[in-house]
């Protein structure tokens, strides 16, 4: 049986003032907010958008926008002014004020930004609360909660009264009370905004790791970019009552439906926001382990890179430099397992980009991205690295590292290898201009090639 979506909300209008109805239909035809003013205030403009069951879906955009109006309408606290709210497939619209209480206990909570903790209980009863007007017993209630206090950090604070809390923590019991309820949506307006932003990431983090846990459904309301791109499975863009762009965090800062989303995320974290899985290359240069330390310097040789990865039963092991290939056959080792031993380990495909910039500056050679099953899936070469950071189109392949050791001659490595190097190879495209080639080595852009500081992968 599939599950009817947590929130389907279709063609939905708002308009506060004196002839609303009037105000939808110029709307409808294409009137713009400002348009209509003299009909009435038009909060939310013809907003539509799917919820599915254990998504966080984001709704962002500047004060005034029309987020919290739409929140509203979505647990039936506004009757919209046209349009229909489904929950769970249910519509809120036509339902009987019972219906609706039914449904805001059962089905929906909400989490405001200001915490709106009753200052006479203790933290314990303020977490219970929402079970006790669902009616249940003292006990029950008070174990429910005290197992979602430990789940929010809040386990040892138990007895303490509201006003003994930090603001954090009194946001946290807030948290607490909508997740006791045990609805499976949960609604929150602005609910970490008016934090200070060491707790509000706190708590951002804390929300993500009790999502895995608990799989709420979560519409979630910011004016935050940043805030939004890290929560959100899904955005809503807002802009002036109409939902401008819906879409993944990677689909809105890569693609932006017009200059005003564009604009908004200029700002963006990037290397939060986007994942490893993102911005990575296909593997091009790989070899077996039992291809040998020789096998793997033919991978290098045909494709002109500087360094292979290793793959031993389809896992991926490390990655050897050319480097390290010549050495070991310098000294008639010709086992590749030992040179990758102990290398440096990859990313998953769902890490954040600043889990691989760590590596990507300890490592001379492509980060490595692995799978769940610990398959190479990708690599992610420093340019390529480079580029999605800065939001530079890139047009690279791997990029050869040509690591030349002080004491082998290069006559010598230049015929081991026959490693060209080809000026176009590694050209980057900075904001349209053609860039010099970029050597992107650890001894900064354009190192020579005698650099020496590239031992890490090879370790
Ligand atoms: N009860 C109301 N009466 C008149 N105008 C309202 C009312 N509630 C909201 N508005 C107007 O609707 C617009 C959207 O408001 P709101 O949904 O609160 O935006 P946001 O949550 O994005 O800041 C604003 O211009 C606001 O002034
Ligand atoms: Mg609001």
């Amino acid at each position: 049986m599939t599950l009817p979506p947590a929130i389907e909300a279709k063609n939905l209008f708002k308009v506060f003032g004196r002839n609303p109805k009037d105000a939808v239909k110029r709307l409808r035809a294409g009137a713009t907010r400002a348009d209509v003013a003299d009909a009435g205030s038009a909060a939310v403009i013809d907003a539509s958008f799917t919820v599915q069951p254990g998504e966080i879906f984001v709704i962002m955009g500047l004060s005034g926008s029309g987020k919290s109006t739409v929140l509203r309408m979505l647990n039936g606290l506004l009757p919209p002014t046209a349009g229909d709210v489904r929950v769970q497939g249910k519509s809120v619209v036509d339902a009987s004020a019972k219906t609706l209480r039914g449904i805001r206990r059962r089905s929906i909570s909400m989490v405001f930004q200001h915490f709106a903790l009753l200052p006479h209980l203790s933290v314990l009863d303020n977490a219970a609360y929402a079970l006790e007007i669902q009616g249940v017993g003292r006990d029950e209630r008070r174990e429910r909660a005290r197992e979602i206090l430990d789940k929010v950090g809040l386990g040892d604070r138990a007895d303490a009264m509201p006003d003994e809390l930090s603001g954090g923590m009194r946001q946290r019991v807030g948290l607490a009370r909508a997740l006791t309820a045990g609805t499976d949506i949960l609604l929150m307006d602005e609910a970490f905004s008016a934090l200070d932003p060491l707790i509000r990431r706190e708590m951002q983090e804390q929300l993500i790791d009790l999502q895995r846990e608990l799989g709420r459904t979560i519409v979630f309301i910011t004016h935050d970019l940043n805030e939004a791109m890290f929560l959100g499975d899904r955005i809503a863009v807002m802009r002036d009552g109409r939902i401008v762009q819906t879409g993944t965090p990677e689909e809105i800062l890569t693609d932006p439906a017009n200059d005003y989303v564009a604009q908004f995320v200029q700002d963006v974290d990037r290397a939060r926001v986007l994942t490893a899985g993102s911005v990575m290359a296909p593997p091009v240069a790989t070899t077996p382990v039992s291809a040998g330390v020789r096998g793997a310097l033919r991978v290098m040789r045909d494709l002109q890179v500087g360094s292979v990865s290793v793959i031993e039963n389809r896992r991926f092991v490390g990655a050897v430099t050319d480097r390290a290939v010549i050495r070991a056959v310098k000294a008639g080792n010709t086992d590749l397992c030992s040179l990758v031993r102990g290398g440096r380990p990859a990313v998953h495909v769902d890490d954040p980009l600043t889990d691989v910039v760590e590596r990507a500056v300890e490592s001379p050679v492509p980060v490595a991205v692995v799978d769940d099953a610990g398959r190479l899936v990708g690599t992610i070469p420093r340019v390529t690295l480079l580029a999605a950071l800065g939001d530079v189109p890139a047009v690279t392949r791997e990029n050869p590292i040509i690591d030349v050791p002080a004491s082998v001659p290069v006559s010598e490595i230049t015929q081991t290898l026959a490693v060209v190097e080809s000026p176009g190879s590694a050209t980057a495209t900075l904001g349209g201009r053609a860039a010099p080639p970029t050597r992107i080595t650890p001894g900064g852009a354009g190192a020579a090639a005698t650099t020496t500081a590239t031992e890490g992968a090879a370790r």
